[in-house]
């Protein structure tokens, strides 16, 4: 059997990333795989808790930096290390690259400040896969019209949107091995093309 992967959903909100991300644990269950959906921030109890509290309260972005990491070590141990060491794949909707783009690029956390926590939090983790959709702020937006309530970062101006989706293709750019960047703007079904894609190479 092939090792179990740690594979993670990013993208500016209205990319894309839950409506695939299932369609996409379902399709590697399909083949087999026995497969863990899990989100951030929360995925835990307490990272549900500080999810709902980083999604309403206004707060210093350093804080924002720091809770977000905070979830994520209670995340990485209580769920996805044990998953992956009884032979699951985990499939995560965004984890630290998020950071690095909402906190680093939308907040201006320093990066060397993000570097730290990321070392200090998962030194030894990385994704296996990640897979970045892509698409322009003003089509995100537009998909995003619809909800009747916006949270804490939906409601941030195109503006913010711009740096978080540079700050992901720095990233992108920075560990091209590790990411799969996916051309979001397409339908659904492109975009399930694209996924196959990857599916049968991993
Ligand atoms: N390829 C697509 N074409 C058109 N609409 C889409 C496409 N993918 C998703 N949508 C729609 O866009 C909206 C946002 O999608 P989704 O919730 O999956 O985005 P997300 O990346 O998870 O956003 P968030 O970060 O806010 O959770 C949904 O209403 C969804 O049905
Ligand atoms: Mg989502």
């Amino acid at each position: 059997m092939k090792k179990a992967k740690f594979i993670t959903f990013e993208g500016i909100d209205g990319a894309g990333k839950s409506t695939h991300l299932a369609w996409f644990a379902e399709t590697l269950r399909q083949r087999g795989i026995n497969v863990l959906v899990t989100r951030e921030p929360g995925g835990t109890p307490l990272g549900e808790h500080l999810r709902s509290i980083l999604l309403s309260q206004p707060m210093h972005a350093e804080t924002e930096a720091l809770l977000m990491f905070a979830a994520r070590l209670q995340h990485i141990e209580q769920v996805i290390r044990p998953a992956l060491q009884q032979g699951a794949w985990v499939v995560s909707d965004r984890f630290s690259d998020a950071s690095f783009a909402y906190q680093g690029g939308g907040r201006g956390v320093a990066l060397a400040k993000l570097e730290q926590l990321e070392y200090w939090v998962h030194a030894d983790l990385q994704p296996d896969l990640t897979l970045l959709f892509d698409i322009p702020v003003a089509v995100a937006r537009q998909r995003l019209s619809n909800n009747v309530t916006l949270d804490r970062f939906e409601q941030e101006k195109s503006v913010f949107f711009d740096r978080v989706r540079q700050a992901y293709l720095e990233r992108y750019k920075k560990y091209p091995q590790r990411f799969a960047l996916i051309d979001a703007a397409q339908t659904p079904d492109q975009v399930k093309v694209e996924l196959e894609k990857i599916i049968v190479s991993i």
